[in-house]
């Protein structure tokens, strides 16, 4: 097969606003080097860590919500999900699903063909439980906003099922970051679980799998999106932010809370917790800055879980979960890859339940 020289990718060219990222219709192509694989992509999802990498959200000197425009002022050494900088220009996007078209040295041809998702950590191959090695796919390296792309073919998954290169798409950050939420917080079959922004790709995420774990499901979301919520599998779907959690949970008990959301509303998640309850999170889209009563976490006998680098054994336990039709994919809409911007501000808008993504 002859591929071309040169392929249609959408390039971030710094942080700032949705306008510094710039259709280009003759990008070179890449070249996978030894031990990776090329891929023709059929579709790539959107996610937050585009947007907030793009705006420079991950830097310290960023105390607000994730609104997905520029910030007026973004520290230099600190903008990206692993407090260092990135290169730009930078093609983003890491929920691929496409074809291998290539392979480099020292992987085995009889690759070419398969259809594949990312598993977006990029690990030391040499060390690859440690966590200080890593990167994300689209971020320290170049991803899916294009129509062609190269990574390890440790990353490229192969993957048998029904589902459309769209939904695939949907799966690889939000359901691998939410089943390693839920892995922290060891999350089993006498939890209730109660799950913040559960209208998002990853609280749906959550819903789902928290659901698989045989774990009682509470879902917080907008009420616009609860029937979408309702049917994901949540037990309950109560409003995004009660105003008394205590009265309109009832006689429900929350022994693991699992947040993307944090902001003004994170000391009532808090203080919902039953004794020897455990909070988990990987995200702060209402805000990053919070207040803790630290008699609540002591007193309380809480347990705090970060998470956010996954082992690889929770991406290839997620692959078999899509293939054997445990988990459904929530997808929102498709837009062409020319309309990333206005898919990216349709995505930021959150009036969708679910996933965004774009082919090329
Ligand atoms: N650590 C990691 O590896 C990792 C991976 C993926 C995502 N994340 C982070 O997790 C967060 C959520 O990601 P996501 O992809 O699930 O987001 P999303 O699809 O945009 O969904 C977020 C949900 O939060 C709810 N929400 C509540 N308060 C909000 C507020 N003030 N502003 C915006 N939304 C609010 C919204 O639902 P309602 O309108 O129904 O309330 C929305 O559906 C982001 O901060 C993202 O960066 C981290």
């Amino acid at each position: 097969m002859t591929l071309p020289d040169t392929m249609r990718a959408m390039v971030t060219m710094g942080h700032g606003g949705l306008e510094q990222m710039v259709l280009h219709a003759d990008w070179p192509r890449p070249e996978p080097v030894a031990g990776e694989v090329l891929v023709r992509v059929r579709a790539c999802g959107l996610n937050n860590t585009d947007v907030n990498t793009r705006s420079g959200w991950y830097s310290k000197t960023v105390t607000d919500a994730t609104t997905g425009g520029a910030f007026e002022e973004v520290g230099e050494d600190d903008p990206t999900w692993g407090g260092a900088p990135i290169t730009f220009p930078r093609i983003q996007g890491a929920d691929v699903c496409g074809e291998i078209v290539g392979v480099g040295a020292g992987v085995d041809p009889a690759r070419i063909g398969a259809r594949i998702i990312t598993d977006n950590w990029l690990r030391d191959p040499d060390d690859p439980t440690d966590k200080n090695k890593t990167g994300y796919f689209g971020s320290e390296r170049d991803g899916g906003f294009a129509e062609y792309t190269t990574m390890p073919s440790v990353n490229a998954i192969t993957i048998r099922s029904e589902l459309s290169d769209a939904e695939l798409a949907t799966f690889s950050c939000s359901y691998s970051t939410a089943e390693g939420m839920l892995t922290r917080a060891n999350v089993t079959a006498k939890d209730t679980v109660l799950v913040p922004g559960a209208s998002g790709g990853v609280g749906g995420a959550l819903v789902q799998l928290a659901k698989r774990r045989g774990a009682r499901v509470i879902a917080l979301a907008s009420e616009a999106k609860h029937s979408d919520v309702t049917s994901l599998g949540a037990d309950r779907v109560l409003a995004r932010a009660p105003d008394d959690l205590r009265a309109a949970l009832g006689e429900d008990r929350i022994t693991v809370v699992a947040d993307v959301v944090g902001g003004p509303y994170w000391p009532t998640l808090i203080d919902i917790l039953e004794r020897g309850g455990r909070y988990t999170c990987s995200g702060a889209i209402a805000g990053p800055m919070v207040d803790l009563d630290l008699r609540t976490f002591y007193l309380r006998d809480l347990t705090f879980t970060g998470s956010t680098v996954i082992d690889p054994e929770v991406t290839n336990n997620l692959v078999r979960y899509i293939e054997a039709g445990d988990v459904k994919p929530a997808l929102a809409a498709t837009y062409p890859l020319d309309q990333l911007r206005e898919a990216q501000a349709a995505f930021i808008a959150k009036k969708h339940t679910g996933n965004i993504v774009v082919t090329p």
